[in-house]
């Protein structure tokens, strides 16, 4: 039901445990189902008989299975987002889906946040989003006039590379940010991660090597092995992604493709120094990659101006450089703009083109109606800064409440804390612990692509209203301490 690497340093049996914990986890795969026999999975996979059973030992020593002598082994979770309770009958109905193969591994793993709604946890720091009470902010008053303004275009197809008027006020927003682009060489999308998948289905195919940021925005990683690419990720330091060990990538196995988000970095909120900035587009020069560029979170800084995108330093077309308007804008209208040059462009709208034709009218005029509202420049400001207010009290809970021996860090920007943990925690199972505890926060592991790093997690702070985060971030505080003084605990496994 699913791929695994075998040319990956990380062992089979430990690759076949990830993959089912993260269907667990999310509840794609529900309580009570069986998994298949040890043999099934071994001739479906081509392993040993011993790779399996280790990978359901493994799954059993994480609280996510349970081996029922002479009947097999089943999903055992006291606890799955978004699912009802046990509903083993139900399931077994599709137990031939199981043998289905997939190449959406990882998926499953955002489906936290999706799937799980307020009643089932009340504190969602997984949910790197904007409070709605902010994002109306930017919503102009007569939105109801723009979507009756929008009703003759719905009876015609839009242009596949956007509406005019929006890639229009798209280049004089981005040359607030020191970008200078022509409203021909911009591409409305579907959300920045239809553009990285454009970018994907454009450039990348199986054994093409794609480089990473370690940790990364894990709806990236999913979609470049969905293309089969070879992912290979490279630690950050606090200037941004590492170029001696990029330049030592570049020499032994070059990449095709480097995906960054050098401006509050998603998760640990790093802003990439214009120097690396430079150094990197300079590497791309000389070894001939694409760098793209996910600007997701630049319009939410807590620093003033943030340095200017890599783009606006590339003279020979080597970045496409993606700016969302999912993050202090409008998630729901899922509309982002791609800037890009020469024949990488074209591709990029062809694309596109085969993908779904151009995105929808109604929600690029809504975008656009929000881009050029009269106050806009100043309501931007005025979210930064209540988003500031929110970061600020979950670092103040943090450090009045946090057990010893935890580390966080304090962006400059964006939506997201990174919290590191002593190295024996693990936040996989600790996320259940916070599940009963009303709190969801994001694992790290979801973020690293091979690594074998469980001792971090990301906390949103956006989203939920000053009162709640306060109370989230105490809850998740009291999940931590008890985590830590009851190490060796078997919720808790030592890994
Ligand atoms: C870094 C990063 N890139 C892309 C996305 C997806 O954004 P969009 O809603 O624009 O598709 C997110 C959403 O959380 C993100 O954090």
């Amino acid at each position: 039901m699913f791929h695994i690497q075998r040319d990956s340093s990380v062992p089979l049996s430990e690759q076949i445990c990830r993959e089912f914990a993260d269907r667990i986890r999310t509840g794609i795969l529900a309580n009570g189902s069986r998994l298949p026999s040890v043999r099934e999975l071994a001739d479906m996979l081509d392993v040993s008989l011993v790779t399996v059973v280790q990978a359901y030992r493994l799954l059993e020593q994480r609280g996510l299975a349970k081996r029922i002598h002479g009947k097999g082994t089943f999903v055992h979770t006291t606890s799955q987002p978004g699912q009802g309770g046990n509903n083993a009958t139900g399931t077994q109905a599709y137990d031939w889906q199981l043998a289905v193969v997939d190449y959406l591994p990882r998926a499953a793993v955002l489906g936290i946040h999706g799937r799980t709604t307020s009643a089932d946890v009340p504190y969602k720091l997984s949910t790197a989003s904007l409070d709605p009470a902010l994002s109306s902010l930017l919503f102009p008053r007569d939105i109801g006039q723009v979507v009756q303004r929008a009703m003759p275009s719905l009876a015609e197809y839009g242009p596949v590379d956007g509406l005019e008027a929006l890639r229009r006020d798209v280049v004089s927003y981005l040359r607030e940010f020191g970008l200078t682009a022509h409203p021909d060489k911009i591409l409305i999308v579907n959300g920045v991660q239809q553009a990285i998948d454009l970018a994907a289905r454009a450039f990348l195919g199986p054994g093409d090597v794609v480089v990473v940021e370690a940790p990364t925005y894990p709806g990236a990683i999913d979609v470049f092995r969905s293309r089969g690419a070879t992912i290979v990720s490279i630690p950050m330091d606090a200037e941004g992604i590492r170029l001696d060990l990029l330049t030592r990538q570049c020499d032994q196995n070059p990449p095709k493709l480097v995906y960054t988000m050098p401006t509050f970095h998603n998760p640990t909120g790093i802003v990439m120094s214009t120097r690396r900035r430079r150094q990197l587009l300079e590497l791309a020069e000389s070894c001939q990659f694409l760098i793209l560029e996910d600007d997701s979170f630049s319009d939410c800084s807590f620093m003033g101006p943030p340095p200017p995108p890599i783009r606006s330093l590339d003279k020979h077309g080597h970045v496409i450089y993606v700016k969302g308007f999912s993050k202090v804008f409008a998630p729901g209208c899922r509309v982002a703009a791609v800037s890009s040059s020469g024949s990488i462009h074209t591709r990029l709208i062809a694309a596109k083109t085969v993908s779904d034709l151009g995105s929808p009218v109604i929600t690029q005029m809504l975008v656009h109606a929000c881009l050029t509202h009269p106050k806009r420049r100043q309501r931007v400001l005025d979210i930064a800064k209540a988003v500031q207010r929110k970061r600020d009290i979950a670092l103040e809970v943090l450090s009045e409440q946090a057990p010893p021996g935890i580390s966080w860090t304090s962006p400059q920007g964006g939506y997201n804390l990174w919290v590191t943990l002593p190295p024996h925690v693990n936040t996989d199972a600790l996320l259940i612990e916070a599940l009963h505890a009303g709190v969801s926060f994001l694992p790290g592991s979801a973020c690293y692509v091979n690594e074998n790093v469980r001792h971090q997690l990301r906390i949103s702070y956006a989203w939920l209203d000053d009162d709640a985060l306060r109370e989230g971030v105490s809850r998740l505080c009291g999940v931590l301490r008890s985590a830590l003084e009851s190490t060796g605990d078997h919720h808790l496994p030592v890994l």
